[in-house]
């Protein structure tokens, strides 16, 4: 774990917007833009759900046979965008991607509705289907064969933590003269940088 006093700063400003970001009564307050890269170097990009943050990093949730989970096992590098539109606030969080322990996985797991959870074993995510039927069909197996027993989490979906080496926050500010500051981690430690808008 970073414990670079700059980072730890950055980290604690984090911290702050998003308990800031979840008194905005967003439905989402930590829902965040995701980039991968494919092995060719092709970029694509999707929302997901921040499931947590501490001084190591943001949290998310997928199935690692989706396109962005075989992207991140061919790249493990991602790159985060948050945008609070009431708050006029942006954080951009880029870095290696690692999996979480599996037992934070399976505590996450645990606190999902087990609706959620027949899903996540019925959904082949980002692979081509036939037609809601067939989904449904998946899901109707998955439920019988899970019956009232406690629904136990696929190897194939767990977290992912993005450990960051960029940190910027972004202000907006009247004339255009929005505040940016770079935290980047170097060589030789951390530095914090005023950028121009
Ligand atoms: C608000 C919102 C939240 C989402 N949260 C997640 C999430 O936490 N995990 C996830 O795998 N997909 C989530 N999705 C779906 C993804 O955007 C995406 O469709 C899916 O993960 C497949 O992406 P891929 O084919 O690039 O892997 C969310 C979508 C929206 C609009």
């Amino acid at each position: 774990m970073e414990d670079d006093p700059i980072y730890l700063a950055a980290i604690k400003r984090f911290d702050q917007v998003i308990k800031d970001a979840q008194t905005l009564g967003l439905k989402e307050p930590t829902a965040v833009a995701l980039a991968t890269v494919s092995a060719e170097g092709r970029p694509s990009v999707r929302i997901v759900l921040m499931r947590g943050h501490d001084a190591r990093g943001p949290v998310f949730y997928t199935n690692s046979q989706s396109r962005k989970g075989r992207e991140l096992a061919a790249n493990p590098q991602a790159a985060l965008c948050f945008y609070w539109d009431p708050a006029g606030l942006q954080v951009r969080i880029e870095g290696r991607v690692e999996p979480v322990e599996a037992q934070q996985s399976d505590l996450y797991w645990s606190t999902r509705p087990r609706e959620s959870q027949i899903a996540a074993w019925a959904s082949q995510q980002s692979q081509p289907m036939q037609d809601d039927a067939e989904l449904k069909q998946q899901f109707e197996a998955y439920q019988h064969e899970f019956s009232d027993q406690i629904i136990t989490r696929p190897i194939h979906w767990y977290g992912y933590r993005l450990l960051p080496d960029r940190i910027e926050f972004w202000t907006s500010r009247p004339a255009r003269l929005h505040e940016r500051t770079l935290y980047e981690r170097s060589p030789a430690g951390w530095t914090v940088a005023r950028l121009q808008p």
